[in-house]
């Protein structure tokens, strides 16, 4: 039997070479989860961490601190120096199907508050988080108000920047209707569509084939949101706490659900009720 220090050397060149080879393939298909894309179309710049390393704006985070740990000297570039403007919002996707919509009044108050928005760039090899790689950019926040920036603006395995367009979920009716689509549009949104409106596809349609509302009791839908790691054992979905989505605006967010009707209008009937 092979003891663990005999295999190991062999096992850290395996990884070396694949690193060797997943370089030379960089043009080709690879290159997608190791450039920055900022803008649409025929005016979209592409950026390499390496292109964007060499710039002379690069400014040294300390983000030891920060609700989402990178290191105590992160390379960043200013978001503003990537984006002509924020005022329409600005959407961010990752590379696993999560886009995070941020409208214009996030960006206007974190000016206000001296808040600022970076691109962070992986120099040194970031923790992973859940198993996974978070590199190489990030969208992070420094200053006063970061901390106050929702848990789903700060954004891993960034891979492009757009212009933020407007979700066009369906209508709320009566005011706690608004507030629970305000609510979703920021900490559900990025992964979730409604009756097909939306970006992120990460998780199901909340709206379809058969609204979520009416598929699932108070309990079961409120247990999802804040334990998911409950309802399936191997949840992609992180649970919310009640500091981050209190219990009125849960409430306010189904309340919104209620209102949905499906994607499509030829809906199967389950066969049980939860
Ligand atoms: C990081 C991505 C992500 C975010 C953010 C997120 N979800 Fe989810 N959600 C998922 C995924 C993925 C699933 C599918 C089950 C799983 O893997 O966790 C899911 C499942 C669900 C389900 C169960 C759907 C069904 O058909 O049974 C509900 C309800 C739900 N999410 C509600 C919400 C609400 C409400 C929010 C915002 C407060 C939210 N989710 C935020 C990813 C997310």
């Amino acid at each position: 039997m092979r003891s663990a220090r005999q295999s190991r050397p062999v096992r850290r060149r395996k990884v070396v070479m694949a690193l060797e080879m997943s370089l030379l393939c960089l043009p080709s298909a690879h290159a997608a989860s190791g450039i920055l894309t900022v803008g649409e179309g025929t005016t979209a710049k592409q950026y390499s961490a390496s292109a964007l390393l060499r710039r002379p704006d690069v400014t040294r985070l300390d983000l030891s601190r920060s609700g989402e740990p990178l290191g105590a000297s992160v390379p960043a570039v200013p978001l503003p120096h990537l984006v002509a403007s924020s005022d329409q919002g600005l959407s961010f996707a990752a590379t696993d199907n999560f886009v995070a919509r941020i409208p214009p009044d996030v960006f206007s108050r974190a000016r206000r508050d001296g808040t600022s928005a970076w691109i962070a760039i992986e120099e040194q090899p970031w923790p992973r988080r859940d198993g996974q790689d978070i590199g190489p950019f990030a969208l992070v926040w420094t200053g006063p108000g970061a901390e106050k920036i929702d848990r789903e603006q700060w954004v891993d395995h960034l891979a492009a920047i757009t212009p933020g367009r407007d979700a066009k979920l369906p209508a709320a009716t009566g005011s706690v209707a608004r507030r629970g689509r305000d609510v979703f549009t920021i900490s559900c949104l990025p992964c979730h569509r409604v009756s097909g409106a939306g970006y992120g596809t990460r998780g199901p349609d909340l709206g379809g084939p058969l609204p979520v509302s009416r598929r699932l009791t108070k309990e079961r839908f409120d247990r999802t949101v804040r334990h998911p790691e409950q309802v399936r054992p191997d949840a992609v979905m992180k649970g919310f706490t009640a500091e981050q989505i209190p219990d009125a605006d849960l409430d306010a967010i189904r309340v919104w659900l209620g209102q949905v009707g499906p994607a499509t209008t030829s809906v199967t009937q389950p066969s049980q009720n939860r």
